[in-house]
């Protein structure tokens, strides 16, 4: 199968060569081709260029894409779209003046999702949950990586994962899985963290690995849940299993998490919130993506990730939505971009690099996804007709999107 695309206005994200991420300085620049064709057969991207260069060649579909922009898929790294019911009433009481942590302290926040999560069966969790994965796709995700975290018991844990592997199974977008039993301290472990760590350690990630269920693991590394040793030791331990850490840090405080991230190779170090210099210092020359999710820090009104100092230090920088119950119910990457952009005063192209190649390298799928590459999965959405790419933040309530291809396939 041959799908051809003549005209695009303009051809984002395009990389002559498979790079893993772009650096800081390298972000304000986002390559494109004005005037272009793409070529896709199968599942993936087999050449593009300027349409005076137009190969002869015999496609099974022609698309006119006059007028309109094409660029790879989000790459959304940081998700927890695997959760039952919703916390609309928390939503309400912090409006009534309760705060987060007011609420999780009551029994609320992630407890609460817990619970719910238990009380449901598998079959219950995985119609909901996919009902989140085709929407994100339908908003030009092609890429996501999804956390458990919401069962902080065996038989929960592993319950949101094989949902995520279902998923996996079922959708051609790309899914990476993220054991995050981690995510709080059960309330029959409140005076026995040891004991709660033990059982994630010796009982449940065996058994994750023994069914490759999870390819990385986190941990709420804050103030309340997970201390910086605390979250040392579970990450020593998902290395030992074969995952790599991707870990929660500086949400609220910058306690030592982002250094602990660092120590333990993380791929990324998520939220950043609050960063204090010596955070961004231990960033620099790692391996390790900071990854800001704007969209939380929006619904919680809490202070956005510094971008400019992070940029400035010329670390790279990736976004992603957070999409989960309790502090960021919406996985619309176009939003986290336009947030990006609007509250963090990230360009457009940094925005879009930041969504893209490294959103992929933080999730462990540059060599496939991120870029118009060749060799690439076939994964782009299609604008519809715009002057330019500036309006996709710019426009930021409106849905730009005409088309989603996920691996060659029409999603909408
Ligand atoms: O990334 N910060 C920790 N975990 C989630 C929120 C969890 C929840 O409130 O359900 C997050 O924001
Ligand atoms: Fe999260």
């Amino acid at each position: 199968m041959t799908l051809l695309i003549i005209n695009i206005k303009e051809l984002l994200q395009v990389r002559e060569t498979t790079i893993d991420k772009v650096s800081g300085a390298e972000m304000a620049v986002l390559p494109t081709i004005k005037n272009a064709y793409l070529v896709i057969k199968d599942n993936l991207i087999s050449d593009y260029g300027i349409m005076e260069n137009l190969p002869a060649i015999t496609a099974d579909e022609t698309i006119d894409a006059t007028g309109k922009m094409v660029l790879p898929t989000w790459c959304d790294s940081h998700t927890h779209i695997v959760y039952a019911g919703n916390r609309e009433q928390e939503f309400v009481d912090r409006i009534n003046g309760l705060s987060y942590e007011e609420i999780a302290n009551r029994g609320g926040g992630i407890l609460n999702s817990a619970n719910k999560l238990n009380d449901s069966n598998e079959e219950e969790i995985y119609n909901q949950s996919k009902e989140r994965l085709e929407e994100v796709m339908r908003l030009g995700t092609g890429a996501v990586e999804i956390k458990s975290g919401y069962g902080l018991t065996k038989a929960g844990e592993l319950k949101m994962l094989r949902v995520i592997k279902r998923l996996s199974q079922n959708y051609p977008v790309t899914i990476k899985a993220t054991f995050l039993g981690a995510h709080a301290f059960p309330l029959e472990y409140k005076e026995n963290h040891q004991g709660y760590i033990d059982l994630l350690i010796n009982d449940i990630l065996p058994e994750i690995a023994k069914d490759d269920l999870a390819q990385y693991i986190d941990a709420f590394c804050e103030t309340g849940y997970f201390t910086v040793s605390e979250t040392e030791q579970i990450m020593e331990a998902g290395i030992k299993f074969g995952l790599k850490p991707k870990i929660h840090v500086n949400q609220f405080n910058s306690i030592g998490g982002v250094q602990a991230g660092v120590k333990y190779e993380a791929l990324s170090v998520d939220h950043l919130e609050v960063m204090k210099p010596e955070d961004i210092i231990a960033l620099k020359n790692t391996t390790t993506m900071p990854v800001a999710l704007p969209s939380c820090s929006y619904f919680l009104s809490i202070p956005y990730t510094p971008a400019r100092e992070m940029i400035a230090a010329g670390l790279p920088l990736a976004l992603a939505t957070d999409y989960n119950p309790g502090s960021t119910p919406s996985g619309n990457m176009n939003f986290v971009v336009a947030t990006a952009c609007i509250k963090m005063k990230m360009t457009p192209e940094e925005a879009i690099n930041a969504a893209t190649i490294n959103g992929a390298y933080a999730m462990g799928v540059s060599v496939t996804h991120g870029s118009i590459t060749i060799g690439k999965r076939a994964s782009f959405i299609v604008t519809k007709p715009i002057p330019s790419y500036y309006q996709l933040p710019y426009a930021f309530g409106t849905n730009l999107i005409e088309a989603v291809y996920i691996e060659g396939k029409i999603i909408i």
